[in-house]
This record gives C-alpha cells, structure tokens and sequence, in this order.
C-alpha cells in the first residue's frame, strides 16, 4: 500500500525517516567516529513504532521494534527485532487488539526492573523480551495485572520498587495504580476515581508521592476516540505511594496536556513538578499531536502546596521541547539537571529537531547541544560513569538521523559540557526510524 504512494502522499509518521525498517539484523564492530568511553559497558535500548505491512492508520498504532545498540570497552554493536506480540504475529488490527490485554503493540518504551526487560504499550501488558532483543512472553504478574499498565512506569532508586498505572478508556475503573515490588511481585492494585476517561500518558513519582494527571484529553465512543476538551477541566492528584483512593487529593490546575514530565520531588509539605506542558493537543480539527498553532511543550514547573491547598504554575524555559529525561538515580528527589530534546515548533506532526537541552534547575539555565544541520535528535538518556559517579558525571545517549547523508548514529555527548562536540558518533549499519523511549542498561 505505502511503497506505491508518493512521499507527499504519505501520513507524516510514515515519511522519511519515520517510515519503517523490515528486517532484523545483528551487525558487530560498528565504526565510530571519537572514541566510546570505556566506562560505557551495557546496552542502549530504544523502542518505537514500526508497522510491519509498512502501513499504520496512526503513530501509535505500529508494531514495536526494539533497537540496541551495544557497547563494551569501546566496541559496539548493533541488533534490531521486533517485539512478537499476537499484535505483530497476526498482524491484528488496533480494534482488535484493544480487546485483548496480551495484544500490545509494544512499541513505546522498553525498561529492566528486578532482572527483567520489559517492552511497554499504555494499553496492553508488558512484554518481556531478553538482553538479545528476542521475545520472552508477556507479563502479567502472576495474573495479578488484568488490564492496561502505562508506558511510563518508574523505579524507585531508593526502594527499588516499580510503580506504575494503568488507564481504561472503555470501562471504570478508569484508572487503577499499581506498585511492584523489588523482586518484581505486584503487591498493590489500587483502583482510583476519576470523573471521565482520559488519556494519561505519565505521571509523577516522589519519594512519598505519586501524582496523577488528569488532563482533558478525553475518550469519548461517540466521537470516535480521544479530543482535547477544555471543559473537563484539568486536576493533579496526589496520593501517598502505599495509599488507597480514598487517600487522593485532587487539585485543579489550568487545562493543558503533558505527555511527559521531567522529574517531580518533594520540598517540606510542597512537592515541585517539573513538566513538558502543551497548552492542547488532540484538539478535534487539529493535527493528532502537535498543531499549526504554536502547541510544542515548553518546560514548566508546578508546585503543589499542601497546606495551602494551591498550585503555581510558572512556564520557566522557552525553548520547544519533549522527551524530557534526568539522571534516573534521581527518580523522585531533587534533581539538579534535567535533559531534553528539542522540537520544531508550529508543525502539525511531532518534528524533532537539532538539539538536545539541559537544564539547570537550580541556577535556572539551559545549554545546548546542536547536533548539526539537518540531522534530528532521539531521547536524551544519561548514563552515569559508574554508579556512584556525581549526577553530572557521565554522557547522554541519544540516536539521531542525518537526513543529508541518510545515517543514523548513537551520539554520545559530555553531559557534563553538553554544548561541546559529541565524545563519538557510533554509526549505525541502518537507518533507524524516529521514534520513543529508551533506557541505557548498564553491565
Ligand atoms: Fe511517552
């Protein structure tokens, strides 16, 4: 169907490099240009949409496609595999696939938690698949887990617990919270009120907290599906992290949407959320994510006070920008750096762009990372040096495409000098499409 339309003809998230790649393949000694840091042993996983018959009706709606790239004392490699759900084997159509918990696309992130990794789609289970990309089998923790579990889950590095949601848009509960265990047992499953389905991407995890977002992206079967509807108003809802429902406080913000958040901590009796905020998105009319407006993310900072029963709300960068990612052994504390890739504002699609922020939270400062005319960026992932190392010491991981010479490559940059040129650029044996989330799996 695809390869015999034009490009132009093309959904956006079919064109370019965000067009599919079919084959599998398993390349070592990748050339690079710089030299790997020899303290980078473990994998880079990534995780994006990728539709199989080369068509899908939306991004979200590809089947997922894990990349890895490799690295160990200074060699990489590099591997590709689908994730084979029932959704890719029998190439099921997303209507289908929403009946069947087990049918995931698995296509949005991918994360290790008590020894097991694990594939993510908000609508289904996650999938375990191995450190060679091959497919394990899904998890539904001893049964435990019924339904949807979100793509944002978090580890807590201080308890080493995963914590995580799930959203239902066809039946209540709409929402049901979920805490695993070190060794990877669900212990809690906790359905929580809300007044109307939503699309809840991501979250917010505190040492003591969890903070749900209501936002006004609503489900609706008569309309086919997700809008934006400011009438419905938007809420945080914090609740203690081994609580119950009736433990939640709602608090009403401005409506907006996030799709991802930085980081969130607590300071006293406030807890301070930093998020990428869009004033809408999946506005009926408009473009599915992005709009002709100006809609792109920005970062901003919320703080719930506690006592006072209040939120402020203060945009603090200017500078478009999603994938917003810190030092993952700062989940839920105070963070002093956060990590961002920039997008290109005013596009009616998602457009990543050349650049890859950091920001400075306490002195209140963004430098930036331009990886060069036409050649677009991925998610920042720090990796710190060792696992003791400062939360500044150690490199962002990122694969980006250059469109001029249709090369992909992990770029491997100074996080502690973002802005200068990369410590190395592995080059990557293919091309590998724009995508989602990612997590660096050290040895
Ligand atoms: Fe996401």
């Amino acid at each position: 169907m695809s390869t015999a339309k034009k490009q132009e003809e093309l959904p956006w998230h079919l064109r370019g490099n965000w067009a599919p790649v079919q084959d599998e393949l398993t390349v070592d000694d990748l050339e690079v240009e710089g030299e790997i840091p020899r303290e980078l042993n473990g994998i880079y996983m990534r995780n994006g949409m990728n539709p199989r018959s080369g068509w899908s009706d939306h991004w979200f709606f590809g089947q997922g496609m894990l990349h890895g790239v490799e690295l160990s004392n200074g060699k990489a490699s590099y591997r590709n595999r689908y994730v084979k759900t029932p959704y890719y084997e029998k190439e099921m159509d997303i209507f289908s696939a929403m009946a069947d918990p087990l049918a995931s696309p698995a296509n949005t992130h991918v994360l290790r938690h008590a020894g097991r990794i694990m594939a993510f789609e908000e609508a289904h289970s996650p999938w375990e698949v191995d450190r060679q990309l091959e497919t394990v089998g899904p998890v539904d923790f001893g049964g435990k887990l019924k339904g949807q579990f979100t793509a944002h889950s978090r580890v807590c590095p201080e308890t080493n617990e995963l914590l995580g949601f799930g959203y239902s848009p066809m039946a209540a509960p709409y929402l049901t919270y979920y805490r695993i265990d070190p060794k990877g047992d669900l212990v809690q499953a906790e359905p929580i009120e809300i007044p109307r389905p939503v699309m809840m991407h991501d979250w917010n995890v505190t040492r003591n907290h969890v903070i749900f977002m209501d936002l006004p992206i609503v489900f609706s079967l008569e309309e086919g599906g997700f809008n934006f509807k400011e009438e419905a108003g938007a809420r945080l809802g914090v609740m203690p992290r081994n609580g119950t429902n009736a433990d939640v406080r709602w608090f009403e913000i401005e409506p907006c949407y996030v799709f991802h958040p930085l980081n969130s901590h607590e300071e006293g009796d406030k807890i301070v959320l930093h998020v990428c905020r869009l004033p809408h998105a999946m506005k009926a009319g408009l473009d599915d994510i992005g709009s002709i407006e100006d809609t792109t993310a920005r970062l901003w900072k919320w703080t719930i006070d506690l006592t006072a029963g209040t939120v402020k709300e203060e945009q603090i960068d200017d500078a478009p920008a999603d994938f917003p990612r810190i030092d993952d052994r700062k989940v839920g504390l105070k963070a002093r750096y956060g990590y961002s890739l920039g997008m290109v504002p005013k596009t009616a699609a998602p457009h990543y762009d050349r650049w890859i922020h950091k920001y400075d939270l306490e002195a209140g400062t963004r430098k930036t990372h331009d990886l060069g005319e036409n050649v677009h960026g991925g998610e920042p992932q720090f990796a710190p040096r060792s696992p003791d190392a400062g939360e500044d010491d150690g490199w962002i991981l990122s694969i980006v495409h250059d469109e001029t010479k249709d090369q992909s490559s992990l770029a491997i940059l100074d996080a502690s000098d973002i802005g200068s040129p990369a410590i190395a650029k592995v080059k990557l044996p293919r091309r590998v499409p724009y995508g989602a989330h990612g997590n660096w799996m050290a040895d």
